[in-house]
């Protein structure tokens, strides 16, 4: 089983979008955790289980609970173990829990001054607890030339510290539609560039944390 945890400290940069994207999209069975108080995932999976779709699955209980709610979906043949976090105002410790139990961090982070100043300092605490991960740029414009810098800048960054960039996700309307109906963009609008996005960004997350890249 995988774990990977979806992170930063700022708000509203898509970590919910990506880790229900990921506990959707990644092949075999997928369990949730969400370590937000807010409960945005855990009322999306449960609008899913009273339309009668089971994927992903979810894992409930207190944070501290997490090695034993992992382990415990280990024993029960679960392959990926997703975790959404909160934002820093929740509290830091619920973002170590979270990077301490985890394979892999998606990182996912928008172009904004105060996203992107932030992210160094969950990079940071990444590598104290020494989790890999990658960086996601989200709601990425390539028609504006502050959004290139800010990908280049962050592929630089990456690539001084042996980590990737995925590719961005672009700002797309069926991310947020999709949420109405509980599903994600996949679902919602198959065809959609955005379900193309999330495509693209689960099938890099299976090929880095299996070890294919
Ligand atoms: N690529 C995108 N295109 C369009 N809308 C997006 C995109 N990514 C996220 N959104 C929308 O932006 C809002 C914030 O996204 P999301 O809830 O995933 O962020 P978050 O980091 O989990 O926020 P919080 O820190 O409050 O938990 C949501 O309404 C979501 O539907
Ligand atoms: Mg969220």
């Amino acid at each position: 089983m995988i774990v990977i945890s979806v992170v930063h400290q700022k708000g509203g940069v898509g970590k919910s979008t990506i880790s229900q994207a990921l506990a959707t999209g990644l092949d075999g069975q997928t369990r949730i955790y969400d370590a937000d108080h807010q409960g945005t995932t855990s009322r999306w999976v449960e609008r899913r289980q009273e339309d009668g779709v089971d994927k992903p699955e979810l894992a409930v209980g207190r944070i501290e609970q997490l090695p034993d709610l992992i382990s415990q979906a280990e024993n029960e043949g679960v392959n990926w173990f997703i975790i959404d976090t909160p934002p820093e105002h929740s509290g830091e410790v619920n973002l170590r829990t979270a990077l301490s139990v985890a394979d892999f961090a998606v990182m996912p982070t928008r172009a904004g001054a105060n996203d992107v100043q932030v992210l160094p300092k969950t990079m940071r605490i990444a590598r104290q607890i020494g989790v890999p991960f990658s960086v996601v740029m989200n709601e990425y414009d390539g028609r504006r030339s502050l959004h290139k810098q800010v990908l280049a800048d962050l592929e630089d960054m990456a690539t001084r510290n042996g980590q990737t960039v995925l590719r961005p996700l672009r700002s797309l309307a069926a991310h947020q539609d999709s949420t109405y109906a509980a599903q994600t963009a996949i679902e919602y609008a198959p065809s959609s560039d955005a379900a193309r996005d999330m495509i693209l960004l689960t099938r890099e997350v299976t090929q880095i944390t299996r070890g294919e890249q």
